[in-house]
């Protein structure tokens, strides 16, 4: 797979921190992932600021409404350069054909397009008795990934351990972007299911999300080098 690539997720609240932050990679330019809470606090010109420095962005800002607004905020979002953007499944194949119709720049370039299929903070439980879906959290998480293969979405964000089934299901080209990254010898965090870089690259993830192993190492580049060393 020639994507593979470490995705460190800035989960900063601020640009002062977060160019902070880059400052100790010097020459290295690393794939970054803004959040919500990074994109509310400095609005589109953090991508802006950040693509200008070289780094490839993922945008998670998981977008979720009808189509046509889905289809519009794309759009926006595709002119500031991300190069992967992502949405909610359960916005239905309609939305997610629009959001694709939106994003996709006048050349015929556009970033790729990766959906959530069920949030790793529902359980089986509040799937059935809130969102009365009575059926099991990973055949709900694979039909949704189905949905979002036949509506041309490029992959799903998901477990490493479920990058397997998925690939299965929606083929070896369906990519798979997996947070829950421990290193073997860290910290679990508030992570339930962990796997290290190393079992991510052998479960299939093509990316592995990255986020406190490596802001809030000692020395974060070390961090870094150690998830490419182990996972590309
Ligand atoms: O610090 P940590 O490595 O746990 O960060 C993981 C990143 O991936 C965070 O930005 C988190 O919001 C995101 N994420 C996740 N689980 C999901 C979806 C996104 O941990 N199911």
């Amino acid at each position: 797979m020639q994507n593979r690539d470490v995705i460190i997720a800035c989960d900063f609240a601020s640009a002062d921190e977060t160019l902070h932050f880059l400052d100790r990679f010097c020459d290295e330019r690393p794939f970054l992932k803004i959040g919500m809470e990074l994109y509310y606090a400095e609005g589109p010109e953090i991508v802006r600021t950040l693509k200008n420095r070289g780094h490839r962005v993922f945008l998670d800002l998981k977008l979720h409404d009808i189509p046509n607004t889905v289809k519009k905020a794309m759009r926006v979002l595709s002119g500031l350069g991300a190069d992967i953007v992502n949405l909610h499944a359960a916005g239905t194949r309609a939305m997610m054909e629009a959001a694709l119709e939106g994003l996709t720049r006048p050349d015929g370039s556009r970033p790729l397009l990766i959906a959530v299929t069920q949030l790793t903070s529902t359980d089986q439980s509040a799937m059935e008795h809130e969102l009365l879906i009575p059926r099991q959290l990973d055949e709900v998480v694979i039909h949704y990934a189905k949905n979002a293969s036949a509506a041309g979405l490029d992959g799903v964000v998901c477990s490493p351990l479920e990058a397997g089934k998925v690939h299965s299901a929606c083929g070896a080209n369906f990519l798979t972007v997996t947070p829950g990254v421990r290193f073997a010898d860290g910290d679990k965090g508030d992570q339930k299911r962990v796997t290290t870089p190393g079992d991510a690259k052998l479960l299939g993830s093509d990316y592995i999300v990255v986020g406190r192993p490596i802001t809030s190492a000692a020395d974060p580049v070390a961090a870094w080098q150690r998830c490419v060393k182990e996972f590309c």
